[in-house]
């Protein structure tokens, strides 16, 4: 578990991608799965062209964006990365979906290989039940967006995670420049327990007619120094995934309604209003 040198990461949205290029960066070898491949063409292009920017502001030379150029690959087939020595799921937020996953990754990879999921929320032990014989190496590695820039790892522990799994998820969240924090295994762990209420009663601020979008984000950046207002951040985030965590919230911690998403959150997501990646969430990105 010791020296990893090539790392799967399963998902290429925007969290597998910003793992992909992190990892890279560390010097890993990194080969990003998806079943779409036009995803990994979208992964590929944000690798590019944040190597190129690296290199244009002098923070990394043309020999070091080659580089990690040469240490990324893509592709549908997860067989391609078998001879893996890590292994970090960052799929969609969905339980059944992630189970499915787990099971192919233990089935690909070897017996020594950690498997790491990117989970916001989803309980760590729930998702271990589905590779039995395994559970020791299943644990929790939450990178935070955008993740070359944001420097914690939240790490939770399943009930059966080995202290050998976890020491080594430390270590591996260092060398790659991250900070590691420890949380126990509850629905939303900390980050998402504490950010996702914030974001919701923007929501509700906005729908009881506090102020207007632009007025809750100005002052929660002016006034509590936020780098982005809570509903901007929830564009940037994706309006379906804070949803998804709200409900893995809710079903997790004894249906306490203070975790039932706004009915506002609700209507933008159903409307396809998803935020950056649909081009329109609570603010409209289309226009010039
Ligand atoms: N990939 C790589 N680098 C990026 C990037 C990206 N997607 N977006 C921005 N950057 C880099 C820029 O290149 C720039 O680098 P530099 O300092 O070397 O020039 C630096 O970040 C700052 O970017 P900008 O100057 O363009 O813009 P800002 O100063 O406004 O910073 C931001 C952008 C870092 C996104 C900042 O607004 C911020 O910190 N926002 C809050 C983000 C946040 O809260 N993330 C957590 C979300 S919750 C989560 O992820 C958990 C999940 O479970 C929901």
């Amino acid at each position: 578990m010791s020296d990893v040198s090539h790392i799967a990461v399963i998902g290429a949205g925007t969290m597998g991608s910003g793992i992909a290029l992190t990892s890279a960066l560390g010097g890993k070898q990194c080969t990003l799965i998806d079943v779409q491949q036009s995803q990994l063409e979208t992964a590929r292009a944000y690798h590019d062209k944040q190597l190129s920017k690296l290199v244009a502001k002098e923070k990394l030379s043309a020999e070091d964006a080659t580089n990690a150029q040469s240490l990324l690959s893509y592709t549908t087939e997860m067989g391609d990365a078998s001879d893996a020595d890590w292994a970090i799921e960052a799929a969609t937020e969905n339980v059944e979906v992630k189970k499915t996953l787990f099971q192919l990754m233990r089935d690909t990879f070897n017996d020594e290989v950690v498997l790491a999921t990117n989970t916001s929320s989803i309980s760590i032990s729930d998702l271990a039940t589905a590779v039995e014989g395994a559970e020791d190496r299943v644990i929790g590695m939450h990178f935070f967006n955008p993740v070359p820039v944001m420097k914690l790892v939240e790490v939770i522990k399943g009930v059966k995670t080995s202290e050998a799994t976890t020491n080594a998820t430390i270590a591996l969240s260092e060398a790659l420049g991250k900070i590691p924090v420890p949380a126990n295994d509850f629905a939303g762990f900390v980050s998402n327990r504490v950010l996702m209420p914030m974001i919701n009663e923007a929501f509700h601020a906005w729908e009881d007619g506090v102020a207007d979008p632009e007025a809750i984000d100005s002052i929660m950046k002016l006034g509590c120094a936020f780098p982005m207002g809570p509903l901007r951040l929830a564009d940037y985030i994706g309006l379906d995934v804070c949803r998804d965590i709200m409900m893995v919230m809710y079903n997790g911690l004894n249906e306490n309604p203070k975790y039932l998403p706004n009915q506002k959150l609700v209507d933008l997501v159903e409307a396809g209003k998803l935020g950056d990646k649909s081009g329109e969430g609570v603010y409209n990105y289309t226009k010039e």
